[in-house]
C-alpha cells in the first residue's frame, strides 16, 4: 500500500499528457527532467462550489514562469484537462483545487536546457475546504529565508520551501515566515501581509517573492475598499508596533494569524482577528462566492 498521511488523499484519476488514468497506471521517464533536476512549473487553481476562480491569472503566472526558464509551452492547450479535472472528480458542485504541473520533459541528462525534449504535464483535481478560514487563525515560526534568488519562478524545485515549512511544522506550527536581511519576504507557501496603524504592507514583487494571485486579488480590494495599501517589505525592528497580520493564498486565502514565534520566544500575539483583517475576509468571501454576495 502506498504511504497515508491523515487528511489526505490520493486522487482515484490523474491525467497525464492528455490521457485519463489511475494514478498507478500513470507513467514517465526517470530522464524526465521534471524527476532529475526540479526543471518543472506547478501552478493550483481553485474552484469555489465547483467555479473556476482566476484562471487568466494563474495562467498568466505559468507563461511567466515558463518565459524565465526558456520553456516554449502553450499554455491554453492545458485548459480542457483543468476544467475536465474538476468535473471528472464528482466537484462540479463543491469546492476543490486542480494541481498542475509541467515538466520540461525527457532527455539525456545535462545541465543545459535541451533543444528538443517532450514535455510532461500532470492534470489532478482534489477537495478542499474553503469554506469558513475565517474562523481559523494560524500560528507561525519566523525562520531566515534560505531559498534562492528566483522566488519568482513557480517551480516545482521547493525543497527550501518545504525544509522552512517543516520547521514550524514539527513545533506544531501552521506556517513559516521568512526573512531575509532584516526584512520579510514571504511565507514558506504563502503571502504576508503587515497592519500597523492603519496602513498595510506587504513586500514588492520581485526575485524575492512569488507574485501570489491572491496577493494580487488583496491588493486590489484594499483600494476598492480605499484602505492604505502599500508594497513596501515589513522590517523585523517594526515587530513591536505591530497591530494585525495575515497571510494570502489560494487554498490559504485570507488567514488571519494569532501567534508569531521565534526560536527563543513569542514576538506577536493577537487571539481575535483585527478589523482590516476581517474586512479583507469578507470582501475576499464575496469576491470568490459571488452569489453569496
Ligand atoms: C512561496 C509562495 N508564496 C506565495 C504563495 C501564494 O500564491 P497564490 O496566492 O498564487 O496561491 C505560494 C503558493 O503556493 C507560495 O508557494
Amino acid at each position: 500500500m502506498l504511504p497515508q498521511i491523515p487528511g489526505k488523499n490520493y486522487p482515484n484519476e490523474v491525467c497525464l499528457n492528455g490521457e485519463w488514468m489511475q494514478p498507478e497506471n500513470a507513467r514517465i521517464s526517470v530522464f524526465d527532467r521534471g524527476f532529475m533536476l526540479g526543471d518543472a512549473l506547478y501552478e493550483v487553481i481553485p474552484f469555489y462550489d465547483g467555479k473556476v476562480f482566476a484562471l487568466e491569472e494563474h495562467l498568466d503566472r505559468l507563461k511567466y514562469s515558463l518565459s524565465q526558464i526558456r520553456f516554449d509551452f502553450e499554455v491554453e492547450k492545458l485548459v480542457p484537462y483543468i476544467l475536465q479535472a474538476v468535473k471528472r472528480s464528482f466537484f462540479a458542485e463543491e469546492d476543490a483545487a486542480v494541481y498542475l504541473q509541467l515538466s520540461r520533459g525527457t532527455a539525456p541528462r545535462t545541465h543545459f536546457f535541451p533543444k528538443s525534449s517532450e514535455p510532461n504535464f500532470l492534470v489532478y483535481s482534489f477537495p478542499v475546504k474553503l469554506k469558513d478560514f475565517e474562523e481559523k487563525s494560524w500560528r507561525l515560526l519566523l525562520a531566515e529565508d534560505i531559498r534562492w534568488h528566483r522566488c519568482d519562478i513557480k517551480t516545482t524545485s521547493y525543497l527550501a520551501n518545504t525544509m522552512l515549512n517543516d520547521e514550524s511544522h514539527r513545533l506544531g506550527l501552521d506556517e513559516t515566515l521568512l526573512f531575509r536581511d532584516g526584512k520579510i519576504t514571504e511565507g514558506s507557501h504563502s503571502t504576508a501581509f503587515f497592519v500597523k496603524e492603519n496602513v498595510i504592507y506587504t513586500h514588492p514583487e520581485g526575485p524575492e517573492i512569488l507574485s501570489g494571485i491572491t496577493r494580487k486579488i488583496v491588493i486590489d480590494l484594499c483600494t476598492e475598499l480605499a484602505l492604505d495599501i502599500r508594497e513596501e517589505a515589513y522590517s523585523l525592528k517594526d515587530f513591536k508596533h505591530l497591530d494585525e497580520v495575515f497571510l494570502t493564498g489560494t487554498t490559504t486565502q485570507v488567514m488571519t494569524i494569532s501567534e508569531i514565534f521565534t526560536e527563543k520566544e513569542k514576538i506577536f500575539s493577537r487571539p481575535e482577528a483585527g478589523p482590516i483583517t476581517r474586512k479583507l475576509q469578507k470582501a475576499f468571501k464575496e469576491k470568490t462566492r459571488k452569489s453569496q454576495a
